[in-house]
């Protein structure tokens, strides 16, 4: 396979056997999945590509934020290999194997905070929620919890019931858990409370105290608030390092934990290990999944050691924390402390001095914002009335695919860059060419 570093197309899109696999998926897999346009990949190296028609992309959606090393490392695949003829399955629930002692050495010391740390493995984002729910109620016996609007914390029972991304995600599902609040994220672009971040004083952030705690829930009740430091699905919202130093200053106050869920921030996504370092923040509870073995199924909750203090078979999974999937989060562990995120800060800040001026070129572009490898551009009809655009964010998305560039959207109406952490410059300079050539042409239109 000739390796290449940017986009070649080499049929109409899809192609005649993308269209054979489609009309098969159709017929047979779930319609719940949404795709946004037609790729079906066969095969992936680096920050590149390849569909069942021979086609290369230069993917800028990383599997959703998960192949942190890019596809298929070398080191990564080198490591899986090894580690299936050597052990696959054994069960941490039941048995101990080194793997898992060895990662969460790892993990715990990089997470923020001093002390004693000690890690729950999942094999999913969902199933990290999840752990964090039941060992916030478990360790401070108290049952209610706070969530933000806009947040997106997996679909399983109790993390839909924290979910407040895309009502079609809950419509149906009821009734989930009790006892849930959700308050207004710090979406600045968009203030809930038609502040500007000049002078707001964080009104979002004192509205625990100012309001909720006196007229929805006592503070004794509230085991734990869930929060996104940097939004994902709702569209790659960072929240202000003052919200979320105040935030935590509350949460301590009361005894309440704070949870950060960085299963789409962290694993060096933003420049740094987890996006709760810009501001400072030391979270009770830390949810890792996607990025933390490129690809492989696994998922983590770090806790402080005395908030883990639930007894044996109180929680488990038979899966979490498989020794294939370790010994990728390992591989992927070494990689990215050995230069990828360092990589992703670099990339990311050229990527964002390049779209500092988009709003003022491009009357579609409201918003740019994000950190490091995690950008999003929010596209508006207005940029005075700030009118989403969700029908112009699909048709630059759709375009972006017929140039050979794969991107999602993120929340109503913007774009989602999250390429993989081993993209290079000359890469990020093809990619933000093709999408604002694609903005341009949806802009024409208008
Ligand atoms: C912040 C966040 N939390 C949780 C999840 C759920 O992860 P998973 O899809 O692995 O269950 C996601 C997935 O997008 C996410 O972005």
């Amino acid at each position: 396979m000739t390796e290449r570093k940017l986009p070649h197309l080499k049929t109409d899109l899809p192609g005649p056997k993308a269209r054979q696999i489609m009309q098969l998926d159709e017929q047979i897999i779930s319609p719940s999945y949404t795709r946004a346009y037609p790729l079906v990949a066969s095969k992936g190296y680096g920050a590149m590509v390849e569909d069942v028609d021979g086609n290369v992309f230069l993917d800028f959606a990383a599997g959703i934020a998960v192949v942190a090393t890019g596809h298929c490392h070398p080191q990564v695949v080198q490591a899986v290999q090894k580690q299936a003829a050597e052990l696959i399955h054994m069960s941490g629930t039941d048995f101990y194997y080194t793997h898992m002692v060895e990662f969460a050495q790892k993990l715990a010391a990089v997470t923020p905070g001093e002390g004693p740390k000690r890690v729950f493995y999942t094999n999913s984002g969902t199933e990290a929620v999840e752990a964090a729910i039941k060992l916030a109620r478990y360790a401070t016996r108290r049952d209610k919890l706070v969530a933000f609007l806009g947040c997106f914390h997996g679909r399983t029972m109790g993390s839909l019931s924290l979910t407040a991304s895309k009502s079609v995600q809950r419509k149906g599902f009821g009734p989930l858990l009790p006892g849930v609040v959700h308050l207004p994220y710090p979406y600045c672009y968009r203030c809930p409370y038609n502040l500007r971040p000049e002078t707001c004083g964080t009104e979002c952030a004192t509205v625990l105290e100012r309001e909720i705690f006196k007229k929805l829930a006592d503070p004794e009740d509230i085991a734990a608030v869930f929060i996104e430091p940097i939004q994902g699905e709702g569209g790659y919202v960072p929240a202000p390092p003052e919200f979320l130093q105040e935030l935590q200053r509350v949460c301590r106050k009361h005894g309440i934990l704070l949870v950060a869920d960085e299963v789409q921030s962290g694993m060096g996504r933003t420049g740094r290990w987890w996006a709760c370092e810009h501001a400072g923040l030391e979270p009770d509870i830390l949810c890792v999944a996607k990025g933390i073995a490129s690809g492989m199924p696994l998922g983590a909750i770090v806790a402080r050691a005395e908030l883990m203090r639930w007894p044996p078979g109180a929680h488990a999974s038979t899966f979490g924390g498989n020794p294939v999937c370790l010994a990728a989060a390992q591989a992927t562990f070494a990689l990215l402390e050995g230069g990828l995120i360092e990589n992703a800060r670099r990339v990311g800040a050229h990527i964002f001095a390049r779209l500092a001026d988009w709003p003022q070129r491009h009357r579609i572009v409201g918003d740019v914002r994000g950190r490091g490898l995690m950008v999003g551009i929010e596209l508006v009809r207005d940029q005075n009335t700030k009118e989403p655009a969700p029908e112009l964010r699909e048709a630059v998305v759709a375009r972006a695919f017929l140039r050979g560039l794969l991107i999602l959207g993120a929340g109503e109406s913007s774009v989602r860059l999250c390429p993989p952490l081993v993209v290079d410059l000359e890469q990020a300079d093809f990619a933000l060419d093709t999408l604002e050539s694609c903005i341009a042409e949806v802009e024409q239109q208008l």
